[in-house]
């Protein structure tokens, strides 16, 4: 039977040291504050949102929490960017993905100072990132990174092969596991579907993030593999599962995430701790 990955404790280990520089930094004087703006009433990134409100106020990170209409307009929401950009109280910023149609998520994403871009989203931070150099790391592939830590696993020379190739976590996932030595195949929707099985079962490392419930089962998993699941899906009687068929897959794996109670804790913890590393690089303290 595979470890499993207890995304919860290690996020709340990982927000507990968050709240012991934020303590330390505002006994210096600096603010670590978090601007988290919602545009428009998706109750699932209202959910969202709370919940990093809430993160937020166990860390002791003073939190602006700025609810916009549908209808808010693409100058609106630049300048309140614009605003928090210049506000010195404000380490880090956050606007919740994903925007209404009418509005260009690139050009917000683009306008956020990239000092103060705690979703590491930005292009400057995703060009430190292909670059090797230390910037704002997207959290929820920080996240997967501080697990193989903790789990001492170590990606040097193992196969890591991603499923999804998304900027928000395939993408950046597969660089973080390069810079850590590991060989990196990606597949995505156009991968031949008959070629899929026989990529997973060659992954000593299989990060799922495709989006699809239950997608990998058990016989695509090398045995020993870590199996890292990504996916927030409902099943088909409605509840909430993950990209890899937990049930088969631990039987094979060496070491696997749950969902929930793996990942998503985990990409929320590294927020804060985020915010922390964005405050202290804005006062020259890394
Ligand atoms: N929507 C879904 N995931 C995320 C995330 O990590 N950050 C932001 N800003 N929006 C999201």
């Amino acid at each position: 039977m595979a470890t499993i990955i207890d995304g919860k404790a290690l996020a709340a280990t990982t927000r507990e040291r968050a709240a012991a520089e934020v303590t330390k930094l505002a006994a210096q004087g600096i603010a670590c504050g978090l601007a988290v703006i919602l545009v428009g009433d998706d109750q699932g990134s209202a959910t969202y949102v709370r919940a990093k409100l809430r993160d937020c106020e166990q860390c002791g990170i003073p939190s602006k929490d700025y609810k916009l209409p549908a209808e808010t307009s693409q100058e609106e929401l630049m300048e309140l960017v614009g605003q928090l950009n210049a506000d010195n109280e404000v380490a880090g910023i956050l606007v919740q993905m994903p925007l209404p149609k009418h509005l260009d998520e690139e050009a917000v994403v683009a306008a956020i100072d990239p000092k103060k871009d705690v979703d590491g989203f930005h292009p400057e931070n995703l060009g430190k990132l292909v670059r090797g150099l230390p910037g704002l790391r997207p959290c929820t592939p920080a996240g997967i990174m501080e697990m193989f830590d903790a789990y001492d696993i170590d990606p040097a020379g193992k196969n890591a092969v991603i499923v999804g190739r998304s900027s928000i976590v395939g993408k950046p996932m597969s660089l973080m596991l390069l810079a850590k030595n590991a060989t990196i195949s990606v597949a995505h929707s156009h991968t031949d579907p008959r070629e899929l099985a026989r990529i997973c079962q060659s992954a000593d490392i299989l990060v799922a993030a495709c989006g699809i419930p239950k997608m990998i089962k058990g016989p695509w998993i090398k045995p020993g593999a870590t199996v890292i699941d990504v996916g927030m899906d409902r099943d088909e009687n409605g509840k909430l599962c993950g990209d890899v068929d937990f049930a088969s897959a631990e039987l094979v794996a060496g070491a696997i995430t749950p969902v929930p109670g793996g990942v998503g804790p985990m990409t929320r913890a590294m927020l804060m701790s985020n915010v922390v590393l964005a405050a202290k690089a804005q006062h020259g303290l890394l």
